[in-house]
């Protein structure tokens, strides 16, 4: 029986947050999840993600329609639960977006923050895990990126709202002694499931890769474009720490065991492979594990990206005792079966989540 029962999750009905609950459920928690449906296929009926995270685990969640920007209906959720712990997934990520509505994005991020912590406290619960992001580091100075290396550095409105959050915790949890955080830096999360029944299905426009890629080899899309190959890296193209979703979901287990243990204050961990991989190599995996072909578009490199980031994940190895357990194939493969099985995504309309509030 885990010490923390009973997870809050926000955002639970989008990408990271439902492959999570899956985790948590097959770990022993009970959750309660919200999702406001910014980004995430659902109504007030429901979210299939969720209806499917109960399918695989034959347990049942509790689900909220609520937006964090609503303190009273979030407040009444803490009234009607104990919540031990707060996994925050919640947030809009579109880099492309946050650059042209900024406001949105200071608003729903840092806004939904700041309201979360404070019924939190008022609630006596202080135990936080929090999504934060590899694009805090900005381009790297050295890599692999330990998470000693500089922060705020940032070209992007949504990186921003991640580290500002970030620095907000650190002066909370420097100021109140009772908070215990976790903030996770995620690298590139891709894959899904590997039942295919969860998987990626943002609402919203979406712009990266191993979607992107799916959709070509899909045939829903023409051809993939390539954002650069004059970059310096062995083949031209950019390099990333792609990360399997489910290895992510373990690594927020992983934490919840550390801070309901152990009093951290505020610890950060990266959460990656500690393996660069380029847009090249990623696709000529993907083609080669999924039997398909992905016609390629060399174009000029995109504004604001960087050359290459990977992590060094030591410190969760050794603090969290956590490692990735999935290799580039399985990450091609598991997302490949999820967009096969579903290739539009989740179903739109009769969403029955068993428990609807
Ligand atoms: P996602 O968009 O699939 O999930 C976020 C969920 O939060 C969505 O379902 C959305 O509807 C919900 N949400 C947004 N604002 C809300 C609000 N005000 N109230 C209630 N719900 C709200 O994104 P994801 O990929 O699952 O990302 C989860 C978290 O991880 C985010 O905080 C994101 O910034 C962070 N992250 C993601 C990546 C990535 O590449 N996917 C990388 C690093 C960090
Ligand atoms: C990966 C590589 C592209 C699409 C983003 C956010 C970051 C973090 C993770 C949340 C790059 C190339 C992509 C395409 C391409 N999210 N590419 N053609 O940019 O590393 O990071 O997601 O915190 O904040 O910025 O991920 O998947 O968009 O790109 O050539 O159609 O693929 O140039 O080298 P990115 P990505």
């Amino acid at each position: 029986m885990p010490r923390f029962k009973t997870i809050l999750v926000t955002g639970g009905a989008g990408y990271i947050g439902s492959h999570c609950v899956v985790d948590l459920l097959e770990a022993g928690h009970d959750v309660v999840a919200i999702d406001n449906f910014a980004n995430a296929v659902g109504d007030e009926e429901g979210s299939p993600a969720l209806q499917r995270a109960e399918q695989i685990t034959g347990k049942k969640i509790t689900f909220y329609k609520a937006d964090l920007l609503n303190k009273s209906e979030i407040n009444d959720i803490f009234d009607k639960h104990q919540i031990d712990c707060v996994i925050h997934f919640a947030a809009l990520k579109a880099v492309g977006e946050s650059m042209q509505q900024p406001l949105l994005y200071y608003q729903n991020n840092l806004l939904g923050m700041l309201n979360l912590l404070e019924i939190m406290r008022s609630h006596n619960c202080y135990q936080l895990v929090f999504s934060s992001s590899c694009t805090v580091y900005g381009e790297p100075e050295s890599l692999p990126i330990t998470e000693t290396h500089p922060t705020g550095n940032i070209t992007n409105v949504y990186g921003r709202t991640k580290y500002f959050i970030e620095e907000m915790l650190k002066d909370l949890s420097a100021a109140e002694k009772k908070w215990n955080i976790i903030s996770l830096r995620y690298f590139n999360p891709v894959g899904a499931h590997p039942s295919g029944l969860i998987g990626e299905d943002p609402t919203k426009e979406f712009t990266n890769l191993m979607p992107f890629m799916a959709q070509v080899a899909l045939g829903k899309k023409p051809v993939l474009t390539v954002f650069g190959n004059d970059y310096n890296t062995p083949d031209g193209t950019g390099i990333r720490d792609y990360i399997h979703v489910m290895d992510l979901a373990s690594g927020h287990v992983a934490a919840l065991n550390l801070i309901s243990e152990n009093h951290v204050g505020l610890k950060v961990y990266n959460l990656g492979t500690g393996k660069g991989v380029s847009v090249k190599e990623l696709v000529n995996v993907f083609e080669r594990v999924t039997g398909t072909n992905i016609p390629l578009k060399y174009v000029e490199r995109r504004l604001g990206d960087i050359t290459a980031m990977w992590a060094d994940a030591t410190l969760a190895k050794e603090q969290l005792g956590w490692t990735t357990k999935y290799t580039i194939e399985e990450m091609c493969s598991d997302f490949w079966r999820w967009q096969t099985m579903n290739p539009d995504g989740y179903p739109k309309k009769n969403i029955k989540a068993s428990v609807i509030i």
